[in-house]
């Protein structure tokens, strides 16, 4: 499960459900990131992202696990602390599988965590536990197509909906999650095409990730947008080079320490 947060006390207009809902009606694309910590979720926030996901890719690029897989229910809540004192509103992913198990993480994910909402993997599989949390009052972002916690059933990260067959399962996926309550579907790893189809069949927004350009959203993993990861696969853009311009910075640093240039004047008590 990830967390969601939306809507900042800075902003001129709270991002609501409601107003995320409206954003498709109108055809206005929003905008979701990732985040896992204040410093991060205050600067995407100032910026005017509409919501930040505290989602399990933390376990690629905060923790450095291949998978995110070995990502914990307390992992996300830890997390979602730190995001949701930079923003007050948050999605999480949950981590936990069957609907006993999804309710009560979702409920700490919102009660320890500070999330707004929560983040669930799976389509007519786990629709029961979407089912459930949605009627706890925790609102729900469904998550179909290639879906990172089913790496290994899957055979690895692969596209998914391709043929007749893939495609007719991820859009019984979509519209199950829609059925169960779901505010919002993040579409992943999917043909553009089969995107465009699931996000006009949808009444609620879809947010895409490797899904075309007619979702109703879009979501990015922030070491991706800022470009710290090596990998880009090829449905990110980077749009900044942080990875190198911070190996540029520490190697600036020891030059200047083992050569006694810092600290400067400007840098010392008197
Ligand atoms: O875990 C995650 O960050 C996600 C997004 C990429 C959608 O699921």
């Amino acid at each position: 499960m990830s967390t969601v947060t939306t809507a900042s006390a800075t902003r001129e207009h709270r991002v609501t459900l409601r107003s995320l809902a409206s954003r498709k009606r109108k055809g206005v694309p929003f905008t979701v990131l990732t985040a896992y910590d204040f410093t991060f979720a205050r600067l995407f926030d100032e910026a005017g992202i509409d919501v930040l996901l505290v989602g399990d890719s933390l376990g690629n690029v905060v923790q450095g696990h291949d998978t995110t897989l070995p990502v914990t229910l307390d992992d996300v809540v830890y997390h979602t602390r730190l995001v949701a004192r930079g923003v007050p509103r948050v999605v999480d992913d949950v981590v936990e599988v069957g609907p006993e198990d999804a309710v009560r993480s979702a409920i700490r994910l919102v009660k320890d965590g500070g999330a707004q909402a929560v983040k669930l993997e799976g389509g007519v599989d786990i629709a029961e536990s979407i089912r459930r949390i949605v009627s706890a009052q925790v609102p729900v972002m469904g998550h179909v197509g290639l879906t990172p916690q089913s790496v290994h059933p899957m055979g690895g990260y692969r596209v998914q909906g391709r043929g007749d067959e893939g495609r007719a399962r991820v859009i019984a996926d979509a519209l199950a999650v829609e059925a169960a309550g779901a505010f919002a579907v993040v579409l992943e790893g999917i043909p553009q095409d089969l995107g465009k189809e699931i996000s006009e069949r949808l009444e609620i927004p879809t947010i895409g990730i490797g899904a075309g350009v007619h979702c109703d959203a879009q979501v990015l993993v922030m070491h991706d947008l800022l470009g710290l990861n090596d990998a880009t696969p090829t449905f990110v853009k980077q749009y900044a080079s942080l990875g190198s311009e911070t190996s540029k910075a520490a190697r600036a640093y020891i030059d200047e320490v083992v050569n006694r240039k810092f600290p400067a004047e400007a840098h010392v008590y008197r």
